[in-house]
């Protein structure tokens, strides 16, 4: 099992979230989170006045998939959070040791 984590654009939640149920895909989680990448430090311009913003947010998604799933997975994150310009956001995938379904006891493979 492995654990998808893709920080997006929070525009993009909708778009993600229907494709990722094409997968058949059965839970996942949001965060909303606060972050930087590679343009750290840039401005934005409010009412004429230019200011820092050193956070951007944007919003965590976390899925925990049979391993098969992985690439579709990560074809289906690209081609719905992608828009070209910078601040996209990342994919990042962890090994899951177990996972248990508390109701039934269920492990592994069978408990996502
Ligand atoms: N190395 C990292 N580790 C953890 N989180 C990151 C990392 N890089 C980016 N992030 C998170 O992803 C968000 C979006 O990053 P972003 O897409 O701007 O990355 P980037 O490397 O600057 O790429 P781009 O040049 O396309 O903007 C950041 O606001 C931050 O929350
Ligand atoms: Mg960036």
């Amino acid at each position: 099992m492995k654990k998808v984590e893709c920080i997006i654009r929070p525009e993009k939640l909708e778009e993600l979230v229907v494709a990722v149920e094409q997968l058949g895909i059965s839970g996942l989680n949001i965060t909303q989170i606060a972050g930087y990448g590679n343009q750290k430090g840039q401005t934005d311009t409010y009412r004429g006045v230019e200011y820092e913003v050193k956070f951007k947010e944007k919003l965590k998604v976390e899925i925990v998939v049979d391993e098969e799933k992985v690439e579709d997975l990560v074809d289906k994150i690209l081609s719905a959070a992608r828009t070209g310009e910078v601040g996209d956001g990342k994919i990042f995938i962890y090994s899951i040791e177990e996972a248990v379904r508390i109701r039934t006891k269920e492990v592994g493979k069978e408990a996502i």
